[in-house]
């Protein structure tokens, strides 16, 4: 369990890590501990670049989480019995939780939580292009747990293996809760499936609208991937995002016969050859449009956070208040 901290900038926080007095053989000898899977730990010495990769890594992840708590937090009081609103509001919580161990693993590389947040607020940071979609209906947040944190399961598992230990330690918690999300998820799915005709229909609409940016969430291919190959060498990254999507794609046709809904995709078949399944072609130019700000909800999400963010400045000056108190008790 990480620090919660408060963001408050503190002189021995910073990583304290001395500039090695031969940096190309420090660099040697740190590629060579990452090649034999070794941890990388916060007081370590790491190139630069593999700090920056992590720190960008490590928010966008930290972000995702918080801002998939919006498309579902919407249905927490629409929620169709007592069963299902005391689950979503579970997993909304648990998300709220990986946003918190996540931003405390990013702090350890010696950024402020400050940092981060302003630029999510102010649109410089990423977050998952899969929460700027909508959740028109209850069965979005059924296909959101069996799709969505099915995709996230299968991206995350090998992050438990990362070089830099605290977000390692940090994934193996996640990913627990992740197959609970993911299981909830298929679960409503079934109980409609079981249900009348029209709550069968509106399982497959949103089948219908959730596959292709669910592909979408592994990446682009492997070819078109700016990040992969340093990414790959430091043992950040350990399975390639086409590798991955194709992983997704075989497990969870299995899972549409169970459910008995249909995947969107006349190309999708089974190739004896490859030993895998075929699929159509994924649009890309869908991808890079959310990703780059102009999908159905990127302008919605990010005032919703916003507005989260400001209308807590009263509890972050409390808290704050409050440690002061105490330490000041402590002192006297
Ligand atoms: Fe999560
Ligand atoms: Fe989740």
């Amino acid at each position: 369990m990480y620090t919660q901290a408060m963001d408050v900038p503190n002189a021995d926080d910073a990583p304290s890590v001395a500039a090695p007095a031969n940096e190309a053989e420090a660099a040697a000898h740190f590629d060579a501990r990452c090649a034999a899977g070794e941890y990388v730990e916060a007081k370590d010495w790491m190139p630069d670049n593999y700090r920056k990769t992590l720190i960008r890594q490590i928010s966008q992840h930290a972000h995702s989480e918080i801002v998939g708590m919006l498309p579902e937090g919407n249905w927490i009081s629409r929620a169709p019995s007592l069963k299902r609103k005391t689950i979503l509001l579970a997993k909304v919580q648990d998300e709220g939780g990986h946003g918190l161990y996540l931003y405390a693993a990013a702090e350890t590389l010696g950024v402020s939580r400050d940092e981060l947040l302003t630029a999510l607020h102010t649109g410089r940071a990423k977050y998952s292009s899969i929460f700027n979609y909508p959740t028109p209906t209850w069965a979005d947040i059924g296909v959101i747990g069996w799709l969505v944190d099915g995709a996230a399961i299968m991206n995350q598992v090998p992050l438990c293996r990362c070089s830099y230990g605290p977000y390692a330690r940090a994934m193996v918690r996640i990913c627990r809760e992740e197959s609970f999300h993911q299981r909830q998820g298929f679960d409503s799915l079934q109980t409609m499936m079981q249900g009348t005709d029209a709550q069968r229909a509106m399982v497959q609409d949103a089948v219908n609208r959730w596959w292709w940016p669910v592909l979408m969430m592994f990446g682009p291919h492997d070819k078109d991937s700016q990040h992969s190959e340093t990414s790959t060498k430091w043992g950040i990254k350990r399975i390639s995002n086409d590798e991955l999507r194709q992983k997704f794609v075989d497990a969870t046709v299995e899972q549409a016969k169970v459910l008995g809904v249909g995947l969107p995709d006349p190309a999708l078949t089974w190739n004896a050859e490859r030993g895998h399944h075929d699929f159509g072609a994924i649009d890309w130019t869908e991808f890079w449009n959310v990703v780059n700000g102009h999908g159905p909800c990127n302008r919605e999400r990010l005032a919703a956070k916003v507005k989260a963010h400001d209308d807590g400045a009263w509890v972050r000056e409390a808290a704050l208040a409050f440690s002061a108190k105490q330490a000041a008790r402590a002192a006297a």
